[in-house]
C-alpha cells in the first residue's frame, strides 16, 4: 500500500503589514500586552477589495502544483480547509477548481477551524493509501480581517489572528523511510460555543441555554439583520482562558498519541509543528513534551494565528529555511473551535 508524501509545498501572505502598534489606534491595547501574552508582533491583512479566502488560497496552490513537479489539470482531488469562504456557500474548492482550470475533479471543503489542515491532511492521505488519487491539492486558508472586530470589546480576539494561505500537493511513494505515518483526529463539542461565530446561522436560539453561559449578548435574529449587526451578534466570541486551558490538555495528548503508535517518543522528533495558535501556547507544549527550542517551529510572531492556513505556513516556511531534511521525524499538530483537534506523524 503507497504512504503519502507532500509533493509540493507553498504559501502566499498579503503585503499588507499590521503591527502591533498599529492596532493600538483602533483599539485600547498595547504591543507590550500582545507580545506578552500571544507573541505575535505583527500580521497580515488581505486587501479588502482585490484578495479573498480563495484567491490567496489559489497563490499558495500555485506555488505548491509547481512545486510537485505538475500542472493544474494534473492534480485529481481539492480539499479547501477554511472558516472564512468567500462565500456562505458554495465553498472555495470549486474557486480553485475554476481559476486554476482544473479537470472536473472532486473538490471537498472542510470547516474544522484551526485543525482544517490536519483534517484534510488525513482525508486526502486516505485517498493516496486506497490508490484512488495521486495528486491531491490541500488548501487552508484565511481571510479572518472581514470578521474580526477592531473595536475594544473584541481586544482579546482580534489582536491575535491574522490573513494567509498554505498549501501542499499529496502524492504516493512506496519509499520505505518516507511518508505519512498515521493521522489522528479528535473533538469534543461539549465547549463548542466558547470559540465560536455564531450568525449568521441556522440555530433559531436553539442551543440559547449553552450560549447564554458564555456570551451575555441576546442571540435573538438567526439570520442577518440590522439589528443582528448592531448588537455585534455577528463578530467572533471566544473565552481565551478556556481554549487555553483545553488546548494546553489536548496538544501533547494529541502529538504523543502518534508518537505511540508508531514506536517514537519526543527525543525522536525532528521537528514539530504545532497549529500557531499562541506562541505560549507553543511554548506550554515544548515544556511539557521535554523539547529543545530548534524541535518546535514557531512563526505566530510574524502572522498571528491563521486558523487553517497556519499548519501548511509554517510547514512551508520550516520547509524553506531548511528546517527538514529527507527521513527526518516530522509531526503536525492542531488544536481549534469546536473543540477539535489533531496530528499527522510523517517521515520528510
Ligand atoms: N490588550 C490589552 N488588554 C487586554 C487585551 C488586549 N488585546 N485583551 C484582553 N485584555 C485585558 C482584559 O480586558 C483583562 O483586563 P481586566 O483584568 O482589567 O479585566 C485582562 O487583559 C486579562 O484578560 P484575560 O482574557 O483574562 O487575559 P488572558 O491572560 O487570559 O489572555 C488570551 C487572553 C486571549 C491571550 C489568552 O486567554 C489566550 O491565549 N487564550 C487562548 C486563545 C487562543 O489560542 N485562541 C485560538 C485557539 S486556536
Amino acid at each position: 500500500m503507497p504512504k503519502s508524501i507532500i509533493g509540493g509545498i507553498g504559501m502566499y501572505v498579503p503585503g499588507n503589514v499590521y503591527t502591533n502598534n498599529d492596532l493600538t489606534k483602533f483599539m485600547d491595547t498595547s504591543d507590550e500586552w500582545i507580545q506578552e501574552r500571544t507573541g505575535v508582533r505583527e500580521r497580515r491583512f488581505a486587501d479588502r477589495s482585490n484578495e479573498t479566502t480563495a484567491t490567496m488560497g489559489i497563490e499558495a496552490a500555485k506555488i505548491a502544483i509547481e512545486r510537485a513537479g505538475i500542472t493544474p489539470q494534473d492534480v485529481d482531488f481539492i480539499i479547501f480547509a477554511t472558516l472564512s469562504p468567500d462565500y456562505y456557500f458554495p465553498g472555495c474548492g470549486v474557486l480553485v477548481q475554476r481559476a486554476l482550470k482544473m479537470n472536473e475533479i472532486g473538490a471537498l471543503d472542510i470547516r474544522n477551524q484551526c485543525s482544517g489542515f490536519v483534517y484534510a491532511l488525513s482525508v486526502g492521505d486516505q485517498f493516496i493509501r486506497s490508490g484512488m488519487y495521486k495528486n491531491i491539492l490541500i488548501v487552508g486558508s484565511e481571510k479572518h480581517s472581514f470578521i474580526l472586530d477592531f473595536n475594544t470589546r473584541s481586544r482579546h480576539i482580534s489582536v491575535i489572528f491574522g490573513d494567509g494561505a498554505g498549501a501542499v500537493v499529496l502524492q504516493p511513494t512506496e519509499e520505505e523511510n518516507r511518508g505519512i505515518l498515521s493521522t489522528h483526529l479528535h473533538s469534543d463539542g461539549n465547549d463548542a460555543e466558547i470559540l465560536a461565530m455564531y450568525n449568521p446561522g441556522s440555530h433559531a436560539n436553539h442551543w440559547v441555554k449553552n450560549l447564554a453561559d458564555y456570551n451575555e449578548a441576546e442571540i435573538g435574529d438567526q439570520y442577518e439583520s440590522h439589528s443582528m449587526i448592531d448588537a455585534a451578534q455577528n463578530l467572533p466570541v471566544m473565552d481565551g482562558p478556556g481554549v487555553f486551558k483545553k488546548a494546553v490538555a489536548k496538544f501533547p495528548e494529541v502529538v504523543l498519541e502518534a508518537l505511540n503508535k508508531n514506536g517514537y517518543s519526543p527525543a525522536d522528533l525532528a521537528l514539530l509543528i504545532p497549529h500557531q495558535a499562541n506562541l505560549r501556547i507553543s511554548q506550554f507544549i515544548q515544556h511539557k513534551l521535554k523539547l529543545r527550542d530548534e524541535q518546535v517551529f514557531n512563526n505566530i510572531q510574524k502572522y498571528g494565528n491563521t486558523t487553517a492556513a497556519s499548519v501548511p505556513i509554517a510547514l512551508c516556511e520550516a520547509w524553506q529555511e531548511g528546517k527538514m531534511k529527507q527521513g527526518d521525524l516530522i509531526c503536525l499538530a492542531a488544536f481549534g473551535s469546536g473543540f477539535t483537534w489533531a496530528s499527522a506523524l510523517m517521515k520528510w
